[in-house]
């Protein structure tokens, strides 16, 4: 599968470093416990990625062949996705062995919609020519590591994605955005244009705008979730 329709929304995460103990010694924001918990949410959370957006994954999925052999199944299981994944420096496997999981693309880094995506953070100089962001893993939650360790000094473009400050779960890119603090011109929107409304069983069309992906989610609770339509704003250009 290749890329296909760029205006389709993209999902990111990065470091999911599944089984990888040392990880779950570190205290972020989202605290890993010991056992299977969180590498078991992580996996769950690509379940629930809408249908048919670009999946990216940017590096560093696990070092143990059980937890490669889990991720593969989940993967395959998402044939609508178009599955992303960008080299990690614990992904030591070679690129077809990756393309065998089910990622449908596999390198080092590329760039879509003004966003150069890394694993490492990548200096301003080197994103391709119109990109204003560089959406990277690598630093889990330790933001001070900006400027050390071969990294370069932090940038107003730099996005960092880690599960340990975003939570277990791949999100939606302009989530990703809106949470680091950017402030983006033409933040992506979110519109639901119908459903039928199950409270009260009464059947109405609602009409409403939100902020983010999650807000809209909310009302899957209400709403029949066979009759709900989400729309990002953006992805039509209005
Ligand atoms: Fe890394």
């Amino acid at each position: 599968m290749g890329i296909g329709n760029l205006a389709r929304p993209i999902f990111v995460i990065a470091d999911m470093h599944l089984g990888h103990r040392f990880l779950k010694l570190r205290e972020g924001k989202f605290t890993k416990p010991e056992g299977d918990e969180w590498e078991n949410k992580i996996l769950r959370s690509i379940h629930k990625i809408p249908r048919n957006v670009i999946y990216v994954d940017l590096g560093d999925i696990s070092v143990e062949k059980k937890w490669l052999d889990k991720y593969s199944e989940v993967l395959q299981r998402r044939p609508d996705l178009t599955r992303i994944l960008v080299i990690g420096n614990h992904d030591e496997k070679s690129h077809a062995y990756y393309y065998g999981m089910g990622f449908d693309f596999v390198c080092e880094t590329f760039s879509l919609e003004r966003t150069f995506f890394s694993h490492r953070p990548t200096a301003s100089k080197f994103w391709p020519e119109g990109c204003l962001y560089n959406v990277h893993g690598h630093l889990h939650d330790s933001e001070e590591d900006y400027g050390f360790f071969g990294n370069p000094p932090k940038e107003e473009g730099h996005v960092l994605v880690a599960t340990e400050i975003l939570g277990p779960k791949a999100l939606h890119l302009s989530e990703v955005l809106s949470k680091s603090g950017k402030q983006i011109k033409g933040l992506p929107k979110y519109k639901v244009i119908g459903g039928w409304v199950l409270c009260n069983r009464k059947k109405e069309v609602k009409s409403e705008e939100f902020d983010t992906y999650d807000e809209c989610s909310k009302y899957r609770k209400e709403w029949d979730l066979q009759s709900l339509v989400i729309i990002n704003l953006r992805d039509l250009n209005v």
